[in-house]
């Protein structure tokens, strides 16, 4: 087990690259089920969440290695159809392989995902969608049963926009028979990368980019390489401690069109931000004014960088209130924040905090990956010295985060405890 030792009052300066975005290549690398075949994905963040996804390719039988952050898969033979329940718990997203599988081998047994630190995290909308494609779904034992003769084209619509909802059903419908239309489908730029994804495939798919996907199945698709692209939500994380912390960074390898809304944020509570190509550099010298935020499907405020807003409006002299209306239960941060002095109470599903108090150093605990985010970030700016524990949250989804800290002047560091 590792934790981290942060000592606050450094400013954040300097240049950082952010890797390839961990939600974008939980869609992607399910396709490889679609087609047998070698795929190799550049610019893959080697992080755990991409351990575990190619650890479970690799309980089916399919090949892969992760070398630095280019990543081969071998899909051409496959001797299992079962997603198992020791995988699926440790990330949820697993189950983005029902869908292809269904689809390609017209089976699958897959774990229901449980719940989460944040909430119930329901898969309704995978399994409706994927009934009304043609698939016969059971549920027993804590597994989904799914089977079919063939899938067929259909109109679908999602009740709530829902990223796996529709990475699952579309990733289906491509080699459904006939045509299919989604409505109401997420806009997230992950979606979006899928969904080219499946088009260089050799897929049929129109509206990509809209909330209205039009789908012509095929019969077969070509396995292909892709780039990742750049982790939105990473590049959230260290604009807001660059804010947070009054630094002055420069963010290389990152998609500014992706993150308008932070971007607009960061600038209304002072931040002076420069938007060049896919470099962003972000100046903070003064303290930030409070500014209230409301997540929202994209391209609204993403719920992933909820809790590093909260840890950023700690330094906010005034009140702010943060809600969250994707995951109304999202803020098992605020606890921890509370030991570092945090002003902060939560009613409901939203987050009213007391910005300008002087934070100190203590030890806290990760919940969960995002949560764990703004537990390092707050601990940034904390007097004196914090420790995080179950940095292992952290690991999920982001790459040697404490060395890109460190080379921006953080004093943090990472050692091993059997403290839990
Ligand atoms: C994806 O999760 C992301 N994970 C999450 O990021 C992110 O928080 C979330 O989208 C929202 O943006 C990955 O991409 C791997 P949803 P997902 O289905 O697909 C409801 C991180 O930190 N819903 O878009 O599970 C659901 O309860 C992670 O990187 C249903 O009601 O999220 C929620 O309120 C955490 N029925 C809303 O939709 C369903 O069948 C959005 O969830 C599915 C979802």
């Amino acid at each position: 087990m590792d934790k981290f030792i942060v000592e606050g009052g450094v400013r954040l300066s300097g240049a950082v690259r952010i890797s390839g975005a961990k939600n974008a290549a939980l869609a992607i690398i399910p396709a490889v089920l679609l087609q047998p075949g070698v795929y190799r994905f550049h610019n893959t963040p080697n992080i755990r969440d991409i351990w575990t996804i190619t650890r479970l390719l690799g309980a089916m039988g399919i090949h892969s290695e992760l070398n630095k952050n280019e990543l081969f898969i071998d899909s051409t033979n496959i001797n299992s159809y079962e997603a198992p329940y020791q995988h699926v718990k440790q990330m949820r997203a697993s189950i983005n392989v029902l869908g292809p599988l269904i689809a390609r081998y017209g089976r699958a047994r897959v774990s229901l995902p449980g719940g989460c630190a944040f909430g119930p995290r329901p898969v309704d909308l995978h399994l409706r969608g994927l009934e009304k494609l043609g698939a016969n779904i059971d549920i027993e034992n804590g597994y989904i049963n799914a089977h079919t003769e063939g899938l067929k084209g259909t109109r679908f619509h999602f009740d709530v926009s829902s990223v796996g909802a529709t990475e699952n059903v579309l990733s289906a419908a491509v080699l459904a028979k006939g045509s299919t239309i989604l409505t109401n489908a997420a806009l997230e730029p992950e979606v979006t990368a899928l969904a080219k994804l499946l088009v260089k495939m050799g897929a049929k798919i129109e509206g990509i980019g809209t909330t209205t996907l039009e789908i012509e199945g095929v019969d077969a698709l070509k396995s292909v390489e892709d780039d990742i692209i750049p982790d939105r939500i990473e590049a959230a994380t260290f604009l807001i401690g660059a804010a947070m912390t009054r630094g002055k960074v420069q963010l290389d390898g990152v998609n500014p069109y992706h993150l308008t809304a932070v971007i607009a944020k960061l600038e209304e509570s002072g931040c002076t931000l420069d938007v060049t190509g896919n470099t962003i550099m972000i100046e903070m010298n003064d303290a930030p004014q409070p500014v209230d935020i409301t997540t929202a499907p994209y391209p609204g405020f993403p719920t992933d960088a909820q809790a590093q807003w909260v840890a950023y409006m700690m330094t906010a002299p005034g009140a702010s209130r943060v809600t969250d209306m994707i995951y109304p239960t999202r803020f098992h941060h605020v606890p921890e924040l509370h030991r570092l002095g945090a002003k902060v109470d939560v009613h409901e599903n939203t987050a009213l905090i007391q910005g300008g108090h002087p934070l100190s150093g203590a030890t806290v605990m990760s919940s969960d990956l995002r949560a764990s985010a703004s537990l390092i970030l707050a601990a940034l700016v904390a007097e004196g010295r914090s420790e995080i524990l179950r940095v292992y949250h952290l690991d999920r989804g982001y790459e040697a985060l404490e060395d890109k800290l460190r080379n921006l002047g953080a004093s943090i560091t990472r050692v091993k405890t059997d403290e839990y």
